[in-house]
């Protein structure tokens, strides 16, 4: 019933369980209720509403400590990449690039600057020269853990693949046979017998050879004595001096600072260079030419610009993610390291097929 027709039928208020008519008395015991039972709720609003604020404040604090608890295991794990740098096969530093670098700062800074520097830098193993000479080679050597969903940070990837098929009782032949399988078809059509007589083959050097491919074809295919291997992932070059008996040089990734000029048969690079800057392929090629004997062959394939389409970048932009330092680099400059001179160009169009391409020392 509605209040206006309350009115009119002549029925006064009632009590809130609409049972008996209210007097004025009353009403004031039900004001009083009200307001006391007001009071009440609002007290425990007042209290859920600090409860709330320090709650929040927990939360906000937790998700600080965990933000920080992120960005150091980041840290961490940036410093993990790079401690690998300085465990096994010691990197070096590029040793003429490094003096001429000192003669700069001594050029311009004051005798005390220099000594601290030095000292610092002594302290800390170079490591701030270390993270930029490697950058590109680190993220090339990245992966993604899909399981786990996390970014396989790692840079020794030597050491997760040894580790993994001994775990899985399998040799690294056997886990690496594909890889095995096409460099030797790969090498069988590419490098033709006219190339280089196998009677002349006593020394052998390679860069990036990993888990061994091209350095098992050349055992087998040449026999040589020397056999120099430049690996900068400290857990291959381990593996390939105990499993294939290669004489692991110390590597500064841009270099063959331990091999003498002209005493080489043969040098390779199988599916390496485009893991590295542009300048640094350029240096291994260089230091390719300086180190064969006349009559020596270098073998290698690399990225080159004048074979990359609107495709391939699409592919690498799509499939890469979020690696994006391939390193291509233009025939032009191949042939810089292989003046026409001095070198015989054996494989005539080499933007043709795997990207493979063989010199000859004249
Ligand atoms: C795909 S693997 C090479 C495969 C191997 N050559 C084969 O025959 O199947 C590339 C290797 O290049 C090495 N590498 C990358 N940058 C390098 C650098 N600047 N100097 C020497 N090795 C490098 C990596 O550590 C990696 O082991």
């Amino acid at each position: 019933m509605g209040i206006l027709s309350r009115f009119f039928t002549g029925t006064g208020p009632q009590s809130r369980d609409g049972t008996a008519p209210l007097s004025v008395a009353n009403l004031h015991q039900e004001i009083a209720k009200l307001t006391e039972a007001n009071e009440k709720y609002r007290a425990r609003l007042a209290e859920r509403i600090e409860s709330n604020t320090s709650l929040k404040e927990v939360i906000e604090a937790q998700k600080a400590e965990m933000n920080a608890v992120r960005i150091n295991s980041r840290k961490n794990m940036t410093l993990d990449r790079i401690d690998t740098f300085f465990t096994g096969t010691k990197l070096r530093l590029p040793e003429e690039a490094y003096q001429r670098f000192i003669a700069k700062c001594e050029d311009k800074a004051t005798p005390d600057k220099i000594i601290a520097f030095k000292s610092e830098m002594e302290k800390t193993q170079h490591r701030a020269f270390y993270e930029q000479l490697f950058t590109t080679e680190m993220d090339m050597a990245q992966g993604f853990d899909f399981t786990g969903l996390r970014p396989i940070v790692t840079f020794q990837r030597g050491e997760t693949d040894i580790a993994y098929a001994a775990k899985q009782g399998m040799t690294l032949d056997e886990l690496k046979a594909n890889h095995i399988r096409i460099t030797i078809e790969r090498f069988d059509e590419i490098i033709k017998k006219e190339f280089i007589d196998p009677k002349r083959v006593t020394a052998v050097c390679e860069i990036g050879a990993a888990w061994g491919a091209a350095t098992r074809y050349m055992q087998n295919r040449y026999k040589p004595d020397t056999f120099h291997v430049y690996e900068i992932d400290t857990g291959w070059a381990q593996w390939l001096k105990d499993n294939l008996g290669v004489d692991s040089k110390q590597c500064d990734g841009e270099s063959l600072s331990e091999t003498e000029s002209e005493s080489m048969d043969i040098c390779v690079a199988s599916s390496c260079l485009y893991f590295m800057p542009f300048v640094k392929q350029w240096n291994y090629l260089t230091e390719f030419a300086r180190v064969l004997k006349p009559g020596g062959i270098a073998v290698f394939n690399v990225n080159l610009i004048e074979n990359t389409s609107v495709r391939t970048l699409k592919g690498l932009l799509a499939n890469y993610f979020p690696r994006r330092s391939f390193g291509y680099i233009p025939q032009h400059c191949v042939d810089t390291s292989f003046p026409e001179d001095q070198f015989e160009k054996l494989v005539k169009d080499p933007t043709k097929g795997f990207g493979y391409q063989v010199y000859r020392k004249l």
